[in-house]
């Protein structure tokens, strides 16, 4: 996928969800890992990377650094020969992931510029944390309202790193700048979310010295040189757990396959708790769910890995609206990730949000109608309640679907879904201004 279409997607709901489906690999693995590449002038050839917009995105920007990218279906080889420090602004605008690239692109070149990520739908999303590391380790970086410009001429060195809150994506930022830093970086309060233990993984097959990903304190000794590899991503457990929702909320029996079933542990008991049957062995999970039994509410809180995802938390409120009771959904890591109520609320549910808590009160009926994506967790949420509703759902922005889920309207066709493309008809005022930062 090159392009993020300015579509909608057009969903009928009633039908179940039958069939089986192999995980694709994971988005938020395969930025960081992509990122990787600069820190080797060799070829790294990457499998299982997802078609889908943010990664054709990095793609994009690592080409505009002077990477050579060869992409076919998921494998991805890249070349770091020559590059540049320079993010252009109107590509790094359009990602907040792009952050990810400071920390290798300094090591690489000894100087980064990069279009400055701002707040977006979901929360503020302040990055103090990546820069305050760097900076430990011997950065020194200016900041503008629009940019991050970071210089270390004579390199990085190794320092202790220490985290007030496990971010993801500055963890990643850190390992990526320490692994061929002086001397040795320990990070504490590191994040442990599953696409850092693959960068790690990464890193090392590269020959880098990494230990302790998964864990809170991560400790890295910088290595003097670092080589090509091949690498295979993980599966992407926050769309294994999208599908896992939607099969419990419209009802149906699914097989998911190549799934990372120990990084859903918590999705998978709530589900379990909720009246869903689930089964799993080491990389297979089934789910079922006839929608004659009614679903139990569950209560959940997002957390930092090992807890309750929070990429995960739109889909699952989208679920809870079927269940006969009330429950307390509460988002405890972005300060604003309930965009999706207004909209859930617009088709029929009975939800109200107070700070960080949710309440919501199943099951109800929903009635298709025309409802906005603000983000793409919150995209697959509304097709989640359009395929439990009554009549015909029209997502508009559905391209923040795109960004993060393979080819999602595809996917579910082939398991019963009557979900469609159609060319947006609505003026929307903004468009490109709306596509920026996640
Ligand atoms: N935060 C700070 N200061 C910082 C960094 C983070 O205050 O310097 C706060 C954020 O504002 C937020 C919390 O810490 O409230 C967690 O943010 P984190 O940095 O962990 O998030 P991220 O790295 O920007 C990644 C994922 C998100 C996912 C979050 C949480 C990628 C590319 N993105 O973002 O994924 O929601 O971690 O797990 O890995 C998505 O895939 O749809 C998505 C938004």
């Amino acid at each position: 996928m090159d392009a993020v279409a300015d579509g909608v997607l057009k969903v009928s709901g009633g039908a179940g969800l039958t069939g089986s489906l192999t995980v694709s690999g994971s988005k938020n693995a395969s930025l960081p890992v992509m990122a990787a590449a600069l820190l080797t002038r060799s070829r790294v050839r990457l499998h299982n990377v997802p078609q889908v917009a943010d990664t054709a995105l990095m793609a994009e920007i690592l080409t505009a650094l002077g990477v050579v990218v060869e992409r076919e279906g998921g494998l991805i080889c890249l070349a770091a020969e020559s590059v540049s420090g320079s993010v252009p602004e109107h590509l790094g605008r359009r990602m907040r992931a792009s952050i990810v690239l400071l920390g290798a692109v300094l090591t690489r070149t000894g100087e980064a510029r990069l279009p400055k990520p701002g707040g977006d739908q979901i929360g503020t999303r302040r990055v103090e944390q990546h820069i305050r590391g760097l900076r430990a380790m011997g950065a020194n970086i200016q900041e503008s309202d629009s940019e991050i410009t970071a210089r270390a001429p004579l390199g990085l060195h190794g320092a202790r790193v220490i985290f007030d809150l496990p971010t993801v994506t500055g963890t990643e930022n850190i390992m990526l700048a320490a692994a061929l830093a002086e001397g040795r970086t320990e990070i504490f309060n590191a994040a442990r979310e599953p696409h850092v233990q693959d960068l790690a993984l990464f890193l090392n097959a590269m020959g880098a010295q990494v230990r302790g990903a998964g864990t809170d304190e991560i400790v890295i000794d910088g290595v003097a040189e670092m080589h090509g590899c091949e690498h295979r991503v993980i599966p992407d457990y926050l769309e294994a757990g999208t599908y896992a929702l939607a099969v419990a909320a419209a009802g149906g029996d699914l097989v998911l396959l190549d799934a990372p079933v120990r990084d859903l542990t918590q999705l998978l008991s709530k589900l379990d708790e909720a009246g869903v049957t689930v089964e799993s062995d080491s990389s297979r999970i089934r789910i079922q769910h006839r929608r004659t039994s009614p679903l139990l509410p569950v209560d959940m809180s997002t957390f930092v890995h090992p807890g309750f995802p929070t990429d995960l938390q739109a889909p699952y409120l989208a679920l809870m609206t079927q269940a006969a009771g009330a429950c307390v959904i509460s988002e405890y890591l972005f300060e604003n990730r309930f965009q999706h109520v207004p909209e859930l609320v617009r088709m029929g549910a009975a939800i109200s949000v107070s700070g960080r808590d949710a309440y919501v009160r199943g099951p109800s009926s929903l009635v298709g109608c025309e409802v906005d994506a603000p983000d793409i967790r919150s995209g697959a949420a509304l097709i989640i309640a359009a395929l439990c509703a009554r009549g015909e759902t029209v997502i508009h922005r559905a391209w923040h679907v795109d960004r993060g889920y393979e080819d999602m309207a595809g996917k579910l066709a082939g398991l019963g879904a009557v979900i469609a493309r159609g060319p947006e008809t609505r003026p929307l005022p903004g468009l490109e201004g709306a596509f920026t930062y996640e």
